[in-house]
């Protein structure tokens, strides 16, 4: 395997007028107030008192003008990204944003370059983030990688038996930390094996920021409640939820987050959500597009599904990132691409399959070749197919990726893509 981009260290040049810099936890005001007026909302006190700051002081970044005023901002989080069989160093991008009397002069570009330096520095292969605005993020060549779905839900909407389902046990709590943090934690850790981009929390700040449940935050609603599935004492599922309190038996349960172990758990779970008194409909919040609850409505059409883009993938490091995911089937061929920002990834690059292991996937090398371009791809479709759930031939069928040797497609799309649909949980 080779090396792709020249490992950097030093910051990027900004625009004329601003320079980069890195922010201690000293100046976290200051941070936060930037993201305040990109984002337009102003915390209450009880807010700022029970929502935790999820940031990692080694990794804030902001544009800063000469007379030392925050401009724009930028973090990122240390994640082991869950890619196609095997997990990938990967630097989660976060609180992105531009004071709105300081936009469009380039600060977030050239935080970006900033970024990639420091996540390559790092060793970070790979960049994901959840796009604010999809359009921002492209040109940077990150690529929609995951969608997922989130459906409305008529109460009463039965579902198809599971074996052993009517064994398990439901608890339906208020919210207590010290028993749900790490209730939540141990069954949502458990609950991603093998989906691709089901992304860990793995510092206590991001476990408790999922749990969080400021007044501001119930629209109205009651506040946020556990239903937990067990076999015996033994946690399976879980649904964070709340309902509304609409009266006349219209409440809606608003999801926060499932999360469940087994199909048999899944099903209690979703019975319970789906049969609540005083509901009229449930709201799933964000689940893999082939979640089992999909599966399991004995009626699809008693969900109506809205689909949105999850997280998006930045491939930083090409020969790297694609030789520590693995493939569907074996493959040999030779990727020609494109990478305007990072020139180091441009140019062909020969991968080849090897081994299968245990699990049925197989490994790759990666390298450097100057043998003929079997498909020219640029760096964003690179990033989109990255977690398996997007398909070669299908980006080459909207004309985002050219076969140029004739029936490769069929070879490396089944390779690239994977059984389970990639989709992260929460977002960051
Ligand atoms: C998105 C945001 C960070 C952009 O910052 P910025 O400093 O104005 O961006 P830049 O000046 O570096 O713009 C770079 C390019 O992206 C484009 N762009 C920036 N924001 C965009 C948006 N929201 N939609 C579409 N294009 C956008 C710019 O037009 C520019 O295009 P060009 O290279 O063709 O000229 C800023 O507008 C902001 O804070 N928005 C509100 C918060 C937000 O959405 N943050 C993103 C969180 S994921």
């Amino acid at each position: 395997m080779e090396t792709g981009p020249t490992r950097m260290t030093e910051v990027s040049t900004a625009p004329h007028g601003y320079r980069i810099v890195e922010i201690p936890e000293s100046r976290k005001d200051e941070f936060q107030r930037v993201d305040q007026l990109a984002f337009a909302f102003e915390p209450d006190a009880a807010t700022s008192a029970q929502v935790p700051l999820t940031l990692d002081w080694s990794r804030t970044m902001a544009a800063e003008t000469e007379a030392g005023t925050l401009a724009a901002v930028h973090a990122s989080f240390p994640f082991a990204l869950p890619v196609p069989g095997a997990e990938v160093p990967c630097a989660g991008l976060t609180w992105v944003g531009a004071r709105p009397d300081h936009r469009r002069r380039g600060l977030l570009s050239a935080m970006i370059d900033t970024h990639f330096e420091r996540s390559l520095g790092r060793g970070e292969p790979v960049s994901a983030l959840f796009a604010a605005e999809p359009a921002i993020y492209g040109r940077f060549g990150y690529g929609s990688a995951a969608d997922d779905v989130r459906l409305v839900i008529a109460r009463g909407a039965a579902l198809r038996d599971v074996a052993g389902s009517d064994d398990l046990t439901v608890r339906f709590e208020p919210l207590d930390r010290s028993v749900h943090v790490p209730l939540v934690q141990a069954v949502h850790a458990a609950a991603g094996n093998g989906r691709p981009g089901w992304i860990r929390r793995d510092t206590t700040l991001l476990r408790e920021r999922q749990l969080a449940d400021p007044p501001a935050w119930r629209d109205g609603g009651e506040p946020l409640r556990v239903v937990t599935v067990l076999a015996g004492e033994t946690p399976r599922a879980y649904a964070l939820l709340r309902r509304t309190a609409d009266g006349g038996a219209r409440s809606k349960v608003l999801v926060r987050e499932v999360a469940a172990l087994d199909a048999a758990a899944a099903h209690r779970l979703w019975s319970v959500l789906l049969d609540l008194d005083l509901t009229a409909t449930v709201e799933s919040g964000m689940l893999a597009v082939d979640d089992e609850l999909l599966h399991l409505l004995v009626d699809p059409r008693a969900a109506v599904p809205k689909l949105v883009d999850n997280l998006w993938v930045r491939v930083l490091d090409v020969p790297t990132a694609l030789a520590a995911r693995r493939y569907s089937a074996p493959v040999d061929v030779v990727l020609d691409v494109t990478d305007t920002r990072l020139p180091a990834n441009a140019g062909r690059w020969h991968l080849t399959t090897g081994g299968q292991g245990s699990d049925g996937a197989w490994d790759a090398r990666v390298t450097s070749t100057t043998d003929p371009a079997d498909v020219t791809v640029d760096v964003r479709e690179l990033g989109a197919t990255y977690l398996g759930g997007r398909s070669f031939a299908a980006l080459a069928r909207a004309g985002l990726v050219t076969e140029q040797r004739a029936g490769v497609l069929q070879g490396i799309s089944t390779a690239f893509t994977w059984p389970l649909a990639p989709v992260c949980s929460w977002s960051f």
